[in-house]
């Protein structure tokens, strides 16, 4: 069967939403609104999955999740054409994710390299829903059978569980799927991951071989979408280089992760690939390349920053845009579930 096309993606209202999160997934939400129906969501319920420290409570999960609306929207995603809510307000996520549950096997849970980064050595002690958290994941897609997930490089390994559990789905109820008038047994698309550009993977700007992250302890490591022009300034300036010119030709980033990691910031942000970047400031050095990239940088982002403070300083329209998302999202997930309950053969009202 053709699948309708429609794109899903999210993002953790973890605190500190910053260039990574911006350039490897929300530039790309923006641009795939011209060409398809879009569900962006702000995914709440996989905040829960990190230690309470680390999503900071209640008072401050509500706060985050505000924060990351507004910076879909200050960003151009326009939650009237498409829709953007918070997981936690449409139950098919859970529901469906109970369902991948018992898709899922344990041996494919366990190759999960996040996992074992985020569980680090106390694996004992963490959350089971950290290690449940890809099939939740699986679950927010598969619930809108969406077909294209635009996602950041560190979430490849995660977007080929979902197809695997998409894919076993269907071939263990593959009878039933038929006979609910689905002919070629595809009840559920294989969701494509979109990773693309010159910033799928944005490093640490104090260590280039470590990626750029909301829970690196030093801010330096990290521009966040809320830093103001001078904290930016500051942030570029001490980020870490090496003595070497720039080079003139791609070739020669690549044993410089530093080096490599800046000149793609640039050319992400600037939407010119790396190599037109290094025509023009290869063979200088880094200080005035920094120099460029500051003002790039702010140019770009003070005005994300400025709509972002001007949304979540009325809360309410927040919630409401949420609230609307939401209903719009469970209509949609409510057709899937019902196939999904026939399909399985749990008893419904009708
Ligand atoms: P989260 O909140 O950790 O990250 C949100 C998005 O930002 C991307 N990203 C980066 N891209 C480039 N360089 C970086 N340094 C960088 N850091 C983060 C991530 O790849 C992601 O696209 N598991 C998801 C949230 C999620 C989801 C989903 C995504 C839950 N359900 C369904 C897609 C579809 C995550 O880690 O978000």
């Amino acid at each position: 069967m053709a699948f309708v096309e429609r794109v899903f993606s999210g993002v953790q209202p973890t605190g500190n939403l910053h260039l990574g999160n911006y350039l490897g997934a929300i530039v790309n939400f923006v641009k795939m609104q011209e060409t398809h129906n879009c569900i962006y969501c702000v995914v709440d319920m996989h905040a829960l999955t990190q230690p309470v420290e680390v999503w900071g409570g209640p008072s401050e999960l509500a706060r985050n999740t505000r924060e990351v609306t507004a910076a879909f929207i200050a960003a151009g995603i326009d939650p009237k054409k498409h829709i953007v809510f918070n997981q936690s307000q449409v139950s098919g996520h859970a529901e469906l994710a109970w369902i991948f549950n018992c898709v899922a096997r344990v041996g494919w849970l366990n190759r999960m390299t996040q996992f074992k980064e985020k569980a680090g050595k106390d694996r004992e002690n963490a959350s089971v829903g950290l290690y449940d958290y890809p099939v939740l994941m699986a679950a927010d897609i598969l619930l809108y059978r969406a077909t294209h997930v635009p996602v950041g490089d560190d979430q490849k390994q995660h977007l080929e569980l979902s197809r695997d559990i998409a894919q076993k789905f269907n071939n263990d109820f593959g009878d039933s799927i038929r006979g609910h008038g689905y002919n070629d047994g595809m009840y559920f698309p294989l969701p494509e991951p979109f990773i693309t550009g010159p910033a799928t993977r944005v490093m640490s700007l104090r260590d280039g071989t470590k990626k750029m992250s909301k829970s690196d302890a030093s801010d330096y490591s990290r521009i966040n979408l809320t830093d103001d022009a001078d904290t930016i300034a500051q942030k570029i300036r001490k980020a870490k280089t090496d003595p070497e010119p720039l080079p003139s030709e791609e070739k020669g980033l690549e044993p410089r992760p530093e080096a490599d990691n800046l000149v793609g910031i640039y050319a992400a942000l600037s939407e010119r690939p790396k190599a037109e970047v290094l025509r023009e400031f290869g063979g200088g050095q880094f200080s005035s390349f920094k120099n460029a990239l500051v003002e790039l940088c702010v140019t770009k982002l003070s005005p994300i920053a400025a709509e972002m403070k001007r949304l979540v300083a009325d809360p309410g329209h927040v919630d409401a845009i949420l609230i609307d998302g939401a209903d719009r999202a469970r209509t949609i997930a409510a057709e899937t579930m019902k196939a999904t309950q026939d399909i399985v053969g749990f008893v419904r009202k009708r």
